[in-house]
């Protein structure tokens, strides 16, 4: 997959800016100076682990995910679409550092947690709507259960997904999407 970064970049910063919540436009600050967003992979190995990678990721989810909200009139704002989409896996900033041939996680920013460390980040300048932080905060699906729920990290119980699924749909859908965009990027990672 070739990654237009300068594309994206503006692509993404364009949908941001688009919303007007109150502390938006310092959470667009934040990340423009203040991280790796445009530039980090999305991965150290599975998919799109290489430069602009994580930006491309939020973008494929954003096309995935807004196609399936129209499909199955799921009810959610534009604005609920492109803050899920773009910003689910914030988490990853500063998370991955270059070796000589691919990407180590650096584990100080690891045991922070993943969609915990992402709701973290943007709570500090938006407020997210109930069904936001449950879209994010489940979009491992089960992954979240079994591969992050070590004493460090402690994302969630298989309980708190199934009770978030049967109130919002959009939980369960989100995770197929982002599923979706990986299995997907990862067939262009292999070419
Ligand atoms: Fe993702």
């Amino acid at each position: 997959m070739e990654i237009d970064k300068e594309f994206n970049k503006g692509y993404i910063l364009m949908l941001l800016s688009r919303i007007k919540r109150e502390g938006m436009q310092g959470l667009i600050n934040f990340i423009e100076k203040e991280t790796d967003y445009f530039d980090a992979p999305a991965s150290t190995r599975y998919h799109l682990s290489c430069p602009g990678g994580l930006a491309q990721h939020h973008r494929n989810v954003y096309d995935f995910f807004k196609d399936r909200c129209k499909e199955f009139n799921l009810g959610l704002s534009k604005d609920s679409i492109i803050i899920v989409s773009l910003l689910h896996d914030i988490c990853k900033c500063g998370l991955y550092q270059k070796t000589n041939y691919s990407y180590k996680c650096d584990n100080i920013i690891k045991n922070q947690g993943h969609a915990k460390r992402s709701i973290e980040l943007l709570t500090k300048y938006i407020k997210l709507t109930a069904e936001e932080e449950a879209i994010i905060k489940y979009h491992m699906g089960t992954f979240g259960v079994f591969d992050y729920n070590d004493i460090e990290i402690g994302e969630y119980k298989i309980i708190d997904i199934h009770k978030s699924i049967k109130r919002y749909a959009s939980v369960q859908i989100f995770a197929a999407c982002d599923m979706g965009s990986s299995k997907f990027e990862k067939c262009f990672d292999n070419k």
